[in-house]
């Protein structure tokens, strides 16, 4: 069996710092054979750097997908070009920079990865995901039938429709985006993995990774604020997936989600005043 590690995506320092400090520690727990993790938030909650994409490959990480926040840090757009294990949504016009899928070689045979974009409730809105996926899945069929697809879509009903039109083409299907983990979790009838919504790994006392009061004043005033990434105690999320090698199956899925305390969490607790303690502390 081959298993595949996928992290849902990484939000800002915090949820950088924690995938990279617990990666080992995971991959030894689940027995993981190649790990894939969606970098698009992890420059401070707006795209990925090339330093980030560096430092993710050389923490263990095989492939980093990404989704609507590619190119928020401009420096990607040269350097995507450099780095084929970084992929930008497989559905952008043709002349985009990057690619978006890539089949590598592990011990246990060749692995394809994917990222495609849903267009529902999605900006920009790229071309259909649908064709772009069939085309792409049938190239990279020619080299292995292992293969993972992230998803990375607003609604429920877009990702499961992906998911669905892949049974039996791919050996799964993971949902990105929204930041909220799903709990349906399952292999569909052909043998695809399927979950709909991986989950962040970011901090956990926030709105999708980010601080929660700019946030709720936002919804409140309608005024444009900045919106930090959250501190604090890290929620990292995402599957395991374990895979027949031989067919491209799907064996098993199991959902990952966890919080990790933060580094300095101790300090300050120790710091806050009694009064000013948040409640459950
Ligand atoms: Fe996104």
């Amino acid at each position: 069996m081959l298993t595949i590690l996928f992290l849902g995506d990484i939000v800002g320092e915090p949820g950088r710092s924690a995938v990279i400090a617990q990666l080992s520690e995971l991959k030894r727990r689940h027995n993981v054979d190649f790990i894939v993790v969606n970098g698009e938030n992890a420059a401070g909650g707006r795209g990925i750097t090339p330093k980030i994409t560096i430092d993710l490959l050389r923490a263990g990480v095989s492939v980093i997908t990404t989704g609507d926040h590619i190119w928020d840090q401009k420096e990607i757009i040269p350097f995507i070009e450099t780095e084929p294990r970084l992929l930008r949504p497989i559905n952008y016009p043709a002349g985009a920079p990057g690619g978006g899928s890539i089949v590598l070689n592990t011990a246990k045979g060749k692995v394809g990865v994917v990222s495609v974009q849903g267009r529902t409730f999605m900006q920009p809105i790229l071309e259909n995901p649908f064709a772009a996926l069939e085309q792409t899945i049938a190239t990279i069929r020619e080299e292995t039938s292992v293969i993972l697809v992230d998803a990375h879509a607003e609604t429920t009903s877009e990702k499961i429709a992906i998911g669905r039109f892949l049974d039996g083409k791919v050996s799964a299907v993971l949902g990105t985006h929204t930041h909220v983990q799903t709990a349906d979790e399952q292999i569909f009838p052909g043998g695809t993995a399927f979950l709909c919504d991986a989950g962040m790994c970011g901090p956990a006392e926030s709105i999708l990774g980010r601080a929660v009061d700019p946030i709720v004043n936002r919804f409140i005033s309608n005024l444009p604020a900045p919106f930090p990434v959250a501190k604090g105690d890290v929620r990292l999320c995402g599957a395991v997936v374990g895979i027949d090698e031989a067919t491209g199956r799907a064996v098993k899925i199991t959902r990952i989600n966890e919080l990790i305390e933060s580094p300095g969490r101790d300090e300050a607790t120790a710091a806050t005043p009694s009064s000013e303690k948040p409640v459950g502390v």
